[in-house]
């Protein structure tokens, strides 16, 4: 329940999460080799709260997925990421109708940008993906209208003015040409408002189209749009991995 604490004895919440049997977790506490939140425990009967309390098992840290909902869904276009509109548009949160956990998208997506979006009840790892000095880098397809010369290439990498920012270096790849349109693959390690279509706008560029298709190594691959599907543990732990820059 919410607010409420939630302590156990800290060989069981060791048990539960995978270190090893109730036993041996107590073997590894005896031994020291268990710390609560940076503090070595040694006795046996300690009771921790297992929602909040950081746990190392020999200096790896104990990832807490118990009641936690970890989600990746190919958001269409026409919805919004944030929980409430003005406008009264559809949300993110309509297409989870299923999930009875509250959660939350992790940063956003505009009303008219498709692609990958997780959703979790998770501050702690919306904190870490979220935040700028982890430098996580997200990849967008964008449909761009007019002809991408090669010279753009280097001009996200020096980073461009937009508004009163300029950005840090990003990558940009021509894939193909469709048209008078160009499809490119942008990498940026911000998130600023809005920021692929106003660096392509300063380019000359204005998106027609845009979609995320990866966040770190996580990818969307072939989820159907309005589809989502369950993050995998070693996905976690992939995202809690990520270090400080
Ligand atoms: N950049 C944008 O311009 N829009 C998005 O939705 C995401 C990144």
């Amino acid at each position: 329940m919410m607010g409420e604490m939630m302590e156990e004895r800290l060989q069981k919440i060791m048990a539960e999460l995978g270190v090893a049997s109730r036993r041996k977790c107590e073997e590894l506490i005896k031994q020291g080799k268990v710390r609560v939140n940076s503090i070595i425990v040694t006795e046996l009967g300690t009771k921790v709260d297992k929602q909040t309390s950081v746990i190392e098992v020999e200096g790896k840290r104990l990832i807490h997925n118990i009641n936690k909902v970890y989600v990746l869904l190919n958001k269409p276009i026409g919805y919004i990421t944030s929980a409430k509109d003005q406008f009264n548009r559809p949300t993110v949160l309509d297409l989870m109708s299923n999930i009875e956990e509250r959660i939350f998208p992790v940063g956003r997506l505009d009303y008219d940008t498709e692609g990958l979006l997780i959703l979790t009840n998770d501050g702690e790892l919306t904190y870490k993906i979220t935040h700028p000095s982890h430098n996580i880098k997200k990849t967008y397809t964008a449909r761009v209208k007019g002809r991408v010369q090669n010279t753009a290439i280097e001009m996200f990498k020096n980073g461009l003015n937009i508004e009163d920012y300029k950005t840090a270096p990003a990558s940009l790849k021509i894939l193909k040409f469709i048209e008078n349109d160009t499809l490119v693959s942008i990498t940026i390690h911000e998130g600023k408002n809005r920021q692929v279509r106003k660096m392509c706008d300063a380019i000359g560029h204005k998106v027609l189209e845009l979609k995320r298709i990866s966040i770190g190594k996580l990818k969307l691959g072939d989820l159907a749009i309005g589809h989502w599907r369950y993050l995998t543990v070693s996905e976690v732990e992939y995202l809690y991995s990520l270090e400080d820059n």
